[in-house]
C-alpha cells in the first residue's frame, strides 16, 4: 500500500465533529514502517490536534525519530496544505528534501518537500549562544 493510500484509509477514523474536515496523515520512518494519524478535535477547540501531529506521535512512540516520507489527504478543493505548526513538527523529524505528498480525496496531488513547506525553519543552530 502506498503512503498516500495509508493516509486515505486512516482518514476515515478522523474525529472532526466540529469542523467536519477530516484529515488523514501517514509518515514513513527511516525503518520503512508506516505510522498513521488523524485530526482529533475537542469541544474546547484549541485542544484539537492535527493529523500530522498524530502520525508523528505514533512514530515517536514506536521508537523512531526520523521520517523519510509524508502524505496528507483531506476532502478539500486543492491539496490540503499542512498548517504552520505541523510544518515545524515535520521539520523536527525530517530533512529539507524529505518528500511530502499533499492530496485531495477527489484525486488532486501536489508533490512537495518539507523544505519547500518551511523554508526558514527554526532549528537548533539558532540557540547556539545559549
Ligand atoms: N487539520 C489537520 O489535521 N492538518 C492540517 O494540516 C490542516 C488542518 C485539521 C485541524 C482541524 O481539526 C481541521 O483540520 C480544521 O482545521
Amino acid at each position: 500500500m502506498s503512503l498516500l493510500d495509508a493516509a486515505r484509509e486512516v482518514r476515515e477514523n478522523a474525529y472532526a465533529p466540529y469542523s467536519r474536515f477530516k484529515v488523514g496523515a501517514a509518515v514513513r520512518g527511516a525503518s520503512g514502517r508506516v505510522y498513521r494519524g488523524v485530526n482529533v478535535e475537542n469541544v474546547a477547540y484549541p485542544e484539537g490536534t492535527c493529523a500530522e501531529a498524530g502520525a508523528i506521535a505514533a512514530m515517536v512512540a514506536a521508537g523512531e525519530t526520523e521520517l523519510v516520507e509524508v502524505a496528507v489527504i483531506a476532502d478539500s478543493p486543492e491539496p490540503v496544505p499542512c498548517c504552520g505548526g505541523c510544518r515545524q513538527k515535520l521539520a523536527e523529524f525530517g530533512k529539507p528534501g524529505t518528500p511530502v505528498t499533499l492530496a485531495t480525496v477527489s484525486g488532486k496531488v501536489l508533490a512537495t518537500t518539507i523544505g519547500e513547506l518551511l523554508p526558514a525553519r527554526f532549528d537548533p543552530s539558532h540557540m547556539d549562544k545559549c
